[in-house]
């Protein structure tokens, strides 16, 4: 982390988890122990505990977010939410292309870049994921995809636009199976992504946007990760759904 140039964040993704009475124990249990962070701390939750998660984090230092949001404005698109609907009840960030949602519901590049202007244009901070699948990396093509991913899923997003945004790198064989990416590895493709930022942005630009990784982080390899200047925070899955261990991981960004 460079924490004089940018902003630490640590994100939480709950996924498809918490009923809203388990939302509340989780967020009153956290609330007292990430006071005093010294990072941005988001909690990403399912729609049904947006507004509980709004109420119950007013006044406090937690910021809530979605984890999707559909491109269009309104329209007949059944079972979706627009931006809108999301900064009307005081959401501030959104999970975009998540490789669940590139996996198992059909999220294209493509998507990805028009949910992500939507988003920005309704005022959302978008948290966009990338990563490379398991055959990808041993192909020897990490790069590659990654930037490919980069380039179209912020076709058309301004240098202003990009400053609202919050890339998190998710190397897709480490989500949720207890497979970290090394720190090395993290740090070799946060970097990577930066340099491709910067390419398409300047690197005055470039160098402060926040670029988290994600992938089975947790309370004992946070530390570790965290320390590599170019791993500004984490979305933290699994790991976010226990109030200790994501305060732990809070604690080791507010240290690192
Ligand atoms: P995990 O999930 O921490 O459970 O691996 C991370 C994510 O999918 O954002």
């Amino acid at each position: 982390m460079k924490k004089d140039i940018r902003r630490a964040i640590i994100a939480g993704n709950w996924k498809m988890n918490k009923t809203r009475p388990e939302a509340k124990e989780l967020i009153e249990a956290m609330k007292p122990l990430v006071k005093d962070a010294g990072c941005e701390v988001v909690i990403c939750v399912p729609y049904t505990n947006l507004e509980t998660a709004v109420e119950l984090t007013k006044g406090t230092n937690i910021r809530v977010g979605a984890e999707n949001c559909h491109f269009a404005k309104s329209g007949a698109y059944t079972g979706e939410i627009s931006a809108d609907m999301l900064t009307e009840i005081g959401v501030e960030y959104v999970v975009l292309g998540h490789s669940e949602r590139r996996q198992y519901f059909g999220e294209t590049d493509e998507t990805v870049n028009k949910r992500t202007k939507a988003a920005l244009e309704a005022g959302l901070k978008p948290i966009v994921c990338v990563g490379e699948l398991l055959w990808e990396r041993e192909c020897g093509i990490t790069e590659e995809v990654i930037a490919r991913q980069i380039k179209l899923d912020f076709f058309g997003v301004t240098a202003d636009e990009l400053k609202n945004c919050v890339i998190a790198y998710e190397p897709v064989w480490a989500i949720g199976t207890g497979k970290t990416a090394t720190a090395d590895q993290a740090e070799e493709v946060c970097g990577f992504i930066r340099g491709v930022l910067s390419k398409l942005y300047g690197k005055d630009v470039a160098d402060t946007i926040t670029i988290q990784y994600g992938g089975s982080m947790n309370a004992g390899n946070a530390s570790e990760l965290l320390s590599k200047e170019n791993v500004d925070g984490g979305l933290i899955g699994g790991a976010s759904l226990k109030a200790n261990d994501f305060a732990i991981i809070v604690d080791a960004a507010t240290k690192g």
